[in-house]
């Protein structure tokens, strides 16, 4: 058989491949013989996937709250993934920092219009049947939707409004990381006394989230915005960009998982007890939380105004 020019030209390529990493070109080439074809199951690992839907009951509507769960998930994580490239780019332009922005606020885009598949798409007799066996876990635990917050700002951005004068760059990550604002949903700060929610989720993560926020410390989404050339940092596509993520995460998604949460828990006299135990009618609120991730790209009166507009 004739060898034709480009698998001459494929084959040299491979063979300074491996004689790159010491791998005899042979070898690989047998193998490929013996080799099975790739498959959609095997490539996208299908079965595992659908076999991570654990149910607690028998409600049909359960699997609808897990699965959206997952895909929050999986969102979160493409987030993550956008943000590492960004944030540990060699030499970061406007276009790449804007264009990569703007797929995150696609998926935050997608994640708060799609939250009615939460607020619509459940039976409410349902949800508060299966929600006991859920509790007291709560998607206040999800590890990525803080990590998303550590990355994308500085720590400072994310205390408490209460103590922020009080920390700094200097402040030990420990203390920090006990006034973060979502200390708040399970800590009474009188007693220092911290709910099964709160103890659980640190205990599992608090190391992880220091060792991220000393990595993102410097190279956050937002740092790595005021370390652009002036000129850059002026240019009105990359703004837009960044108020849009800033207002999707902490305003507009916000809103929709906090209307969710009165539909639910919100139908007697009294707001139902949320799952994790929160106040969770005043802690959920963007007004209150007052989580801006890019302060200097907002006006005083919108700061001001944070989260007011949407009540
Ligand atoms: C029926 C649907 C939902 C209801 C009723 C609901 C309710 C709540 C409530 C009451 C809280 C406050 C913490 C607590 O005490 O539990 C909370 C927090 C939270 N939930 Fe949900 N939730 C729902 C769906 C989701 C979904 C689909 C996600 C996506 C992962 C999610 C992610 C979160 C996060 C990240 C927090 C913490 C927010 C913060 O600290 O500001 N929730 N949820």
């Amino acid at each position: 058989m004739k060898k034709q020019p480009e698998t001459e030209k494929l084959l040299e390529q491979l063979k300074v491949k491996y004689d790159a990493i010491g791998q005899d070109l042979d070898t690989q080439l047998e193998g490929l013989l013996y080799g099975e074809p790739i498959t959609y199951w095997d490539y996208i690992q299908t079965d595992a996937l659908l076999n991570l839907q654990i149910q607690r009951t028998t409600l049909p509507d359960e699997m609808v709250f897990i699965i959206y769960h997952q895909i929050n998930e999986l969102l979160f994580k493409m987030v993550l993934w956008e943000i590492e490239q960004i944030t540990h780019h060699e030499n970061l332009t406007a276009k790449f920092f804007s264009e990569r922005l703007m797929r995150i606020s696609r998926y935050f885009d997608m994640l708060t219009s799609s939250f009615n598949i939460m607020s619509e798409g459940m039976e409410i007799e349902q949800y508060l049947k299966f929600r006991n066996t859920l509790t007291p876990a709560s998607g206040f635990q999800s590890a990525q939707y803080r990590m998303i917050e550590f990355a994308s700002t500085d720590l400072i951005n994310l205390i408490d409004a209460r103590f922020r004068d009080t920390i700094d760059r200097n402040t030990p990550y420990e203390h920090a990381l006990e006034h973060l604002y979502w200390q708040a949903a399970g800590k009474d700060y009188k007693t220092g006394k911290k709910s099964y929610l709160l103890k659980a989720f640190e205990e599992r993560y608090k190391n992880r989230f220091i060792a991220f926020t000393k990595e993102y410390n410097s190279i956050n989404l937002y740092a790595t915005f005021k370390n652009l050339p002036k000129e850059v940092q002026g240019d009105p596509e990359l703004r837009n960009a960044m108020r849009h993520y800033d207002y999707t995460v902490n305003v507009t998604w916000v809103m929709s998982h906090y209307n969710t949460a009165v539909k639910y828990l919100n139908h007697g006299k009294e707001p139902e007890e949320a799952t994790g135990g929160s106040d969770w009618a005043k802690y959920m609120l963007p007004k209150y939380q007052k989580r801006i991730f890019f302060p200097d790209l907002w006006t005083e009166q919108e700061l001001e105004d944070w989260g007011k507009d949407v009540e």
